[in-house]
């Protein structure tokens, strides 16, 4: 099967079958929509990825080690965490960027207006505090408790200005708080550069400055465009942005010219639902994306935000509603489940 995916076939001639086992980026990728980063403690993105993962540090004598996925395009081999953590504790130290642009996510510098202790970089995550089950293994997602934070300022392949992206992550719906557990495209200086200077995924509640909301009592999966975070075209309350809270939840927001979306589903079954599509709010057309990543704080360093996070990545070009189709069922395949 990885053979096929080398192939430029036009996408309505590969069999819904053979695409749900590719793994998601390279289902982006059919769709020329490539992942530019891809990043997940828990699996390969790509069926031909046999890179490191992530890295972990051990407090007892600080060295290092990577976890690999089980073979190509497996999930983690999280066996050689527990034989290396033994007697001891680990940090999450580094999230790899799988898709060759050297995008890798450490440990996020101080932000210069916002952040922890002023001139301290954010805290690590726990390398065992999200223990769960993938396609039958075990591995561990990314626990991000406030003031925890990972970023990449110098990047590669990410959207810049006005240009289209799109962004997918698999988090824990029931693990969440305020502002802000981003997942996406920041600013470069770790500063607040303005309204349209940030696109990522937000997931949590409404507290903060300029926070949306939606039905219900949250959380709910909205978009950090920076200085605002949207549930539909205005900043404020829009009811068609659920509540959701599933304890695996696939969040989707992507973007283009005067266009946007946010997409959720649950990443154990079923389809993604669409909670916004349509034009960008006022003063957010052109937009003034700076292409850095952050994970799980805010382009400033916001750094109050909590969120468990197992898989995402980032695409160049605004991937269509069909291609993310295939990346929730390919979600949905990897059986994602609780462990005691
Ligand atoms: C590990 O590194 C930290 C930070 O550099 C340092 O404070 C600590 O003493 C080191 N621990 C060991 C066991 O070397
Ligand atoms: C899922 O498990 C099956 C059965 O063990 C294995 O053949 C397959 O390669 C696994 N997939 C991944 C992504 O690890
Ligand atoms: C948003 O509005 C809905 C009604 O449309 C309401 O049920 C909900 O409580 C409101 N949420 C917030 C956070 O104001």
């Amino acid at each position: 099967m990885p053979s096929v995916f080398g192939l430029s076939v036009a996408l309505g001639l590969i069999a819904p079958s053979i695409i749900v086992e590719a793994a998601t980026c390279d289902i982006y990728g059919y769709g020329k929509t490539p992942c530019v980063a891809a990043h997940s403690t828990t699996r390969a993105l790509y069926d031909a990825y046999n890179g490191p993962l992530y890295q972990v540090r051990r407090a007892y004598d600080n060295a290092t080690k990577d976890i690999n996925p089980l073979g190509p395009g497996r999930t983690a081999n999280a066996a050689t965490q527990d034989t290396f953590c033994a007697y001891t504790t680990c940090l999450i130290t580094q999230i790899y960027d799988q898709s060759g642009h050297g995008n890798h996510l450490t440990q996020a510098p101080p932000g210069k207006t916002r952040g922890p202790a002023a001139g301290g970089y954010d805290s690590l995550a726990s390398a065992t505090a999200a223990p769960i089950s993938v396609n039958g293994s075990k591995a561990y997602g990314l626990y991000i408790a406030p003031q925890t934070g990972y970023r990449q300022d110098k990047t590669s392949g990410i959207a810049t200005y006005d240009q289209p992206e799109g962004m997918y992550e698999v988090l824990d719906g029931t693990h969440y708080g305020g502002c802000c557990f981003d997942y996406g495209n920041v600013e470069g200086n770790n500063m607040d550069n303005g309204a349209g200077h940030m696109e990522t995924i937000y997931f949590g509640l409404n507290e903060g400055y300029n926070v949306g909301s939606g039905a219900g009592q949250g959380p709910w999966i909205m978009a950090d465009l920076e200085n605002g975070i949207f549930s539909g075209k205005n900043l404020g309350n829009n009811s068609n942005d659920p509540t959701i809270n599933y304890r695996f939840t696939t969040a989707i927001v992507k973007g283009e010219s005067n266009h946007w979306a946010i997409r959720g589903a649950n990443a154990q079954f079923g389809g993604l639902t669409t909670f916004y599509d349509g034009v960008r709010p006022d003063g957010f057309n052109p937009m003034r994306k700076e292409g850095a990543i952050v994970l799980g704080v805010g382009g400033d360093n916001t750094d109050g935000g909590e969120g468990t996070f197992y898989e995402g990545a980032m695409t160049s070009g605004y991937p269509l509603d069909n291609i993310e189709a295939y990346v929730q069922a390919n979600i949905v395949n990897m059986n994602y489940k609780t462990v005691s």
